[in-house]
């Protein structure tokens, strides 16, 4: 298995990538990702083209970003051509190491601006975005889509080809349909069929959990890489693990501290963000995060129940000592 990707001179090694993920994939959660070791290529969440220009990137928590973070993606949002040019002038300002095309977003919010995933349905529009977007960057420059509204064989091939036609250097792909829940299994072998049609690299995104996932997808897809989405938040240590077993990139994770990621997790949101903007961040990893223990649905209603980042974090102290030690009991 090839452990890395060449993209347009940026080296993604291993080939394991951060999802895009709104409100999750800030700064904090990409330091702790990158202290546990195994990403290949981080993430912005996505950012509106349209607002990017205007934003302070020493004001907007959607731009903070420490130096050590790299080699780091920026995802767009974007509904009208116009809007391309500004916001890539600004994504070089940024010092971005590559921009994805945010193609699969199905929030009914997003599709309503004729973004996202409704852009699936626009071909004509995708062409003539991406050649905007490809005449004004020599970044590597990525799309990550959804299946499309029903699995439709010719429709997703053209599509896909006509991005690779227009110049995007490689394809992710949530192997869901635009309609389909994340409870829904995946289709991976989908995304074997993409990578069938395409040159350009594929990476499968959707459902990954564990190594077990990783095998699995890798099995069932071909995939030239994996993306990890919603695990990057429950075990953010997932990345160093498939790093090591399926790249032999780093050495092997042992016992992972988990009160201690939790903890130094909230430091780093401490260090990345006023404080008005902690809270709120905290409470939506949590979500996440709780899903490590039977119950972890307790973690996340005191962290979401608690009016400061100090009544959260002294809250799950608590849920931590007592569920760890319950877990090392077993
Ligand atoms: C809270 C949340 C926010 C998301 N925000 C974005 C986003 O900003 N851009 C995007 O392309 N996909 C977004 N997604 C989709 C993820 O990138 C990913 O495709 C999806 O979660 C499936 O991968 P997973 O099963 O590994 O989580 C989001 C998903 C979640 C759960």
């Amino acid at each position: 298995m090839n452990s890395s990707i060449s993209l347009r001179g940026l080296e993604i090694s291993p080939p394991l990538f951060l999802a895009p993920m709104a409100g999750l994939t800030h700064s904090a959660l990409r330091r702790l990702i990158l202290e546990l070791g195994g990403i290949g290529l981080l993430s912005t969440e996505m950012l509106s083209a349209a607002r990017l220009p205007s934003e302070n990137p020493r004001l907007s928590p959607y731009l903070v970003r420490h130096a050590q973070e790299t080699p780091l993606s920026y995802q767009l949002l974007v509904s009208r051509e116009a809007e391309i040019a500004p916001a890539i002038t600004k994504l070089h300002a940024l010092g971005a190491e590559a921009i994805d095309l945010n193609l699969g977003c199905p929030a009914p919010t997003v599709r309503r601006m004729g973004a996202g995933s409704s852009l699936m349905e626009e071909p004509a529009m995708v062409r003539a975005l991406v050649a905007t977007a490809r005449r004004q960057t020599d970044l590597p420059l990525t799309a990550k889509i959804r299946l499309g509204e029903t699995l439709d064989e010719d429709r997703l091939r053209d599509f896909c080809l006509m991005l690779e036609g227009e110049g995007i250097d490689l394809l992710s792909v949530h192997a869901r349909l635009r309609g389909e829940s994340f409870v829904r299994k995946p289709h991976w072998p989908w995304v074997g069929k993409v990578k069938g049609w395409l040159k350009i690299p594929v990476i499968a995104n959707g459902g990954i959990f564990s190594l077990e996932d990783a095998k699995n997808c890798l099995a069932q897809s071909g995939a030239d890489g994996l993306m990890l989405g919603r695990a990057a938040a429950v075990r953010p240590w997932l990345f160093a693990e498939l790093a090591h077993s399926l790249y032999g990139v780093g050495s092997e994770v042992g016992a992972v501290n988990r009160p201690a990621t939790y903890l130094r997790f909230i430091e780093l949101l401490e260090e990345s963000f006023l404080p008005e903007r902690r809270l709120g961040r905290l409470k939506e990893f949590s979500h996440y995060f709780a899903k490590n223990y039977p119950f972890g649905h307790h973690l996340a209603s005191a962290v979401q129940s608690s009016a400061s980042l100090n009544e959260a974090r002294e809250k799950a102290l608590v849920f931590l000592a007592v569920n760890e030690a319950v877990i090392e009991d077993h």
